[in-house]
């Protein structure tokens, strides 16, 4: 058969809330036309991201009833460093409550003023976790890896002539850690071939410098090698992620991604006195060491979502949506960021509003103008995300490119759900030459897109 089908049937439903058009217009402006101010439950279809939003299976709901919530030493704790060591085949396994927690521990640790950590594009709480210790955080993506048009297999791959020239300019002995995202969320959710990850690790390590994977998506990542890299094709994703895995010495790590989890990451990492130090900082802001801020049951959902991650079928499906979806519009003519990535569709959105200019945020625009087209929520990643406003002089800085970022969530929508969310994008594609620039009204200092407040440019 060739139809690529759900992989599991599905037991318990949520009611979605349908709303009118004029609703949404309100609702929109109630928000500030920042969509991470609106309410759920006025929201239709949910993709602002497919973190901690993963429909969990029976099998992982099961595990959270016999979890053992002891604070020291419970069973659940030994049965979730065992299946995190057998992929990672890392020495400590340290549980933090998410990803934000693992690289704060991290990077309170090796970060500080002079020092710099390369990746080929760093998430932006990593980024902020870097920046908030007055260390640098440095985007060394290949070049096509910043074009959304470009096709290349692996535009997620760092480049290596980047990477040397940025250690020989900063110097090795500042650079405490260097880094890989896997897929690369910020560039498009591309992946990094196992070639790239080789040559990153050796290329670090000449330089006495550890390399640490941003492993969030790690199961997706190693289906791209499986599919894209000649040699791969008869490996398991298990196989390959266990060769991703080896060439590091050391991950951060979001369970709500590629963890099936609503909740849940950890820190893991060879080095005995960089684990003790993490453990120390994990006492003081998560927890004691055999939790790290999650619940017992969370350990216990996490250690089945992550092989449940790595399933065959499951990931085949998986691309199979994200792939059904991004079909769905080009072959109208929206611009994506191509070729589509493993957790999301990426909508070039200076290509969808090129009549909004880049200072007026045509990303946030798109956004918005989604929400109040079909209740279909997503993220701008673009200026609003990474642009800053200089506290001092107050001028703007803005980002490559903006994209509209439409993530999937794990498990939870089916194809028709998909089929009205083109139908949405193809509706406010027609309507494109009405939909006007954002400014911005207030913004924080730090991850200002979570809380900013817009106006739409008269
Ligand atoms: C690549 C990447 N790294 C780190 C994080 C942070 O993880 P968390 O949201 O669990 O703190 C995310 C979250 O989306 C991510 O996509």
């Amino acid at each position: 058969m060739k139809a690529i089908i759900e992989p599991f049937k599905i037991k318990m439903v949520e009611p979605i809330r349908f709303t009118t058009q004029e609703e949404r217009t309100e609702l929109l402006r109630a928000a500030h036309y920042n969509p991470f101010l609106l309410n759920a439950a006025d929201v239709m279809i949910d993709l602002l991201t497919d973190s901690g939003t993963s429909a969990m299976s029976a099998a992982q709901w099961g595990a959270m009833m016999v979890a053992d919530e002891s604070y020291a030493g419970g069973r659940s704790f030994f049965r979730f460093e065992d299946v995190v060591r057998r992929i990672t085949g890392l020495k400590h396994i340290i549980p933090t409550h998410q990803g934000r927690a693992a690289e704060r521990i991290l990077f309170a640790i090796l970060g500080g003023a002079g020092k710099v950590v390369p990746s080929n594009n760093h998430f932006d709480t990593t980024r902020a976790n870097i920046e908030f210790t007055h260390a640098d955080a440095l985007d060394l993506v290949i070049d096509e890896g910043r074009d959304p048009a470009a096709i290349h297999p692996f535009k997620g791959n760092l480049d290596i002539g980047k990477l040397e020239e940025a250690i020989g300019r900063v110097g090795a002995e500042n650079i405490p850690v260097g880094m890989l995202t896997v897929t690369n969320n910020t560039g498009g959710g591309q992946p990094v071939s196992m070639e790239n990850i080789r040559a990153v690790s050796e290329t670090l390590h000449r330089h006495g410098i550890p390399f640490f994977l941003d492993a969030c998506r790690f199961a997706e990542n190693a289906w791209f090698i499986q599919k894209r890299e000649p040699g791969y094709a008869d490996r398991t994703p298990h196989e390959i992620a266990e060769e991703m895995f080896s060439y590091c010495d050391g991950a951060t790590f979001s369970g709500k991604k590629d963890g099936l989890s609503n909740i849940g990451g950890f820190l893991a990492m060879n080095d005995d006195a960089l684990a003790e130090q993490s453990r120390n900082m994990l006492i003081l802001t998560e927890g004691f060491p055999t939790y790290g801020g999650m619940a017992a049951r969370d350990l216990e959902a996490l250690a089945v979502g992550i092989e449940e991650a790595l399933e065959q079928r499951y990931l085949d499906y998986r691309h199979a949506v994200v792939e059904y979806f991004a079909r769905k519009i080009t072959a109208a003519g929206v611009r994506i960021v191509e070729p589509p990535g493993g957790h999301a569709v990426y909508i070039d959105a200076r290509a969808f509003l090129p009549h909004v200019p880049i200072e007026e945020y045509p990303g946030q625009a798109l956004v918005c103008a989604l929400y109040e087209t079909g209740g279909v929520r997503g993220v701008e990643i673009g200026s609003a995300m990474f642009g800053k406003r200089d506290p001092e002089s107050g001028a703007e800085s803005y980002s490559a490119m903006d994209l509209v970022r439409l993530a999937i969530p794990r498990r939870v929508y089916t194809q028709s759900h998909v089929d009205y969310l083109a139908e949405v994008v193809l509706e406010t594609f027609a309507r494109r030459h009405s939909i006007r620039g954002m400014r911005i009204t207030r913004q924080a200092p730090l991850l200002r897109h979570f809380t900013a407040q817009f106006e739409p440019v008269p």
